[in-house]
């Protein structure tokens, strides 16, 4: 981080230049105020041995949704201002606040459409707190070249643990004898409650939780088969199949772990069901599409089927509330939650002290590395471009960030420009009309600065340009 004088001098400077890391600032002729804060700030940055062309205390981040403590102590570490609600905030309020912040940090509840990204005239990157980015306007943010990050897999291990309490509480029917005993019922019975030890888990998607799952049933004494369209190396002594129906045949446990995808639409349907084996388990906290309901309860209702946990539902409440999981909003609601051994649980799968924590790490790290480094790996509507840190021990270094669209005569364009420099590493990346190139260059003076940031500023395909010295 730079001290308090330069970052005075820095802040003066970059007003009167108007360089900055938005997209579509042009910059100005330089002035001697902007060389002393450059040279000082080219010698702060040696020391710090950070690479950061602003002062960190610059930088603004609007976290809103209560997102994890975590991110607040990373963004706090870095020096950024940060400015936290607990809650969502009013479209008109959240269109003032994001007009002048640099990152947000969102959770489910915010929608970022375009019409509230385009007053976002500083926003470089955007944190969802959360698995699912569907709140996000992702093209049109890419289209801004403002990345947008999430945290598909933090939860992995809180969902393998909720799989097998309900391997187990299936296999002994222990929803029923705690609703029973909570009624004032005691009904001790053993007949058809199993130990699992000695059972057989056909795991479908053998991914980050499929994974994470079959050494956990393994420690339990389950045989583990698992079933995936790529052939993933085993853990354990886990086995794959190679088709979806050898594992239903051989499995007394069926758990699915897949996307959403027009493939696992309805993956588990009668014809599924029936392949499975009598008096088999079904689970699904993957995704509420990928069963087909109706026929699971058909099943359930002629004993083919012993028990089932869902986690997911094809429609979801927007809220908690009492009386919102009703035949409104599923027909089948009512009839599925009269059936005798169904645990039904509400999205919890990943719903954990421990996965808030760690969503709240990956996200904010992810942020920092791209407004630090211009790291832009795990991205989730952009090129993913990374190069390994700056030697900041060469003197004069600057990593040039330049988001364009993605189209014939860039690079000879862009390597024209820096060809007067030593390119000491490039990469450059495309997704879609997106394309997004780092280049580290070496002996560049002040005033070359200045020049290539102008030169990079007047080429007709740029989205948005940063450099980082
Ligand atoms: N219930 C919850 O709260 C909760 C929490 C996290 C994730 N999830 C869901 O769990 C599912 C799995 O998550 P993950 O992190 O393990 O995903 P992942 O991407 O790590 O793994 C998915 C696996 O499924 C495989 N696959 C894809 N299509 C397939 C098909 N047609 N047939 C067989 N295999 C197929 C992939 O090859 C991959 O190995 C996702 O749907 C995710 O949305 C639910």
């Amino acid at each position: 981080m730079t001290s308090p004088r330069v970052i005075d001098n820095m802040q003066s400077s970059f007003k009167q230049m108007n360089v900055s890391s938005s997209p579509g600032v042009v910059s100005t002729s330089p002035t001697s105020s902007f060389m002393n804060a450059m040279s000082q700030r080219l010698s702060a940055a040696k020391q710090a041995k950070t690479l950061k062309p602003f002062s960190t205390g610059d930088m603004k981040i609007l976290l809103l949704e209560n997102v994890n403590q975590t991110a607040i102590d990373i963004f706090n570490e870095q020096g950024y201002q940060v400015e936290f609600y607990k809650s969502s905030l009013p479209e008109e309020e959240l269109i003032a606040k994001i007009r002048d912040v640099h990152a947000i940090g969102i959770r489910s509840k915010t929608k970022l459409t375009a019409e509230i990204l385009k007053h976002a005239k500083n926003l470089v990157c955007i944190g969802c707190f959360c698995i699912g980015t569907n709140q996000v306007d992702l093209d049109y943010a890419a289209t801004r070249g403002i990345s947008v990050f999430n945290s598909p897999f933090s939860n992995s291990r809180s969902v393998a643990e909720l799989v097998i309490a309900e391997v187990i509480s299936l296999a002994r029917q222990l929803g029923d004898r705690s609703i029973e005993l909570h009624t004032g019922t005691w009904n001790k019975v053993s007949h058809r409650c199993w130990e699992v030890r000695g059972k057989t888990l056909g795991i479908v998607g053998y991914g980050h939780i499929g994974s994470q799952l079959s050494v956990l049933a393994e420690a339990f004494g389950m045989h583990v088969l698992y079933y995936d369209i790529v052939t993933i190396m085993a853990l354990g002594t886990a086995k794959q199949v190679s088709t979806l129906d050898e594992l239903l045949n051989r499995s007394d446990f069926v758990t699915l772990h897949v996307p959403a995808t027009e493939e696992t639409e309805n993956m588990i349907s009668a014809p599924q069901l029936a392949a499975m084996k009598d008096g088999a388990y079904l689970i699904n906290a993957s995704r509420g599409t990928v069963v087909d309901i109706p026929s699971l309860i058909q099943a359930i209702k002629f004993g083919k089927i012993a028990g089932a946990a869902l986690d997911v539902y094809p429609n979801e409440p927007a809220k908690n509330g009492s009386g919102v999981f009703n035949d409104e909003l599923n027909p089948w609601i009512s009839e599925l939650v009269s059936l005798p051994n169904v645990i039904l649980t509400p999205h919890i799968g990943g719903s954990t002290e421990e996965a808030q924590s760690a969503i709240g790490v990956e996200v904010a790290a992810s942020l920092s590395k791209y407004i630090n480094e211009g790291n832009s790996v795990g991205a989730v509507n952009f090129p993913e471009v990374s190069l390994r840190s700056l030697d900041l021990d060469q003197e004069n270094t600057v990593r040039v960030l330049y988001i364009h669209h993605n189209v014939p005569g860039v690079l000879k364009t862009v390597n024209n420009i820096l060809s007067d420099h030593n390119i000491e590493k490039q990469f450059s990346d495309s997704r879609g009309n997106i394309a997004y190139l780092i280049a580290d260059i070496s002996d560049v003076n002040m005033g070359g600065i200045k020049d290539i940031y102008d030169r990079l500023n007047e080429t007709q395909y740029k989205i948005s340009i940063r450099l980082l010295y």
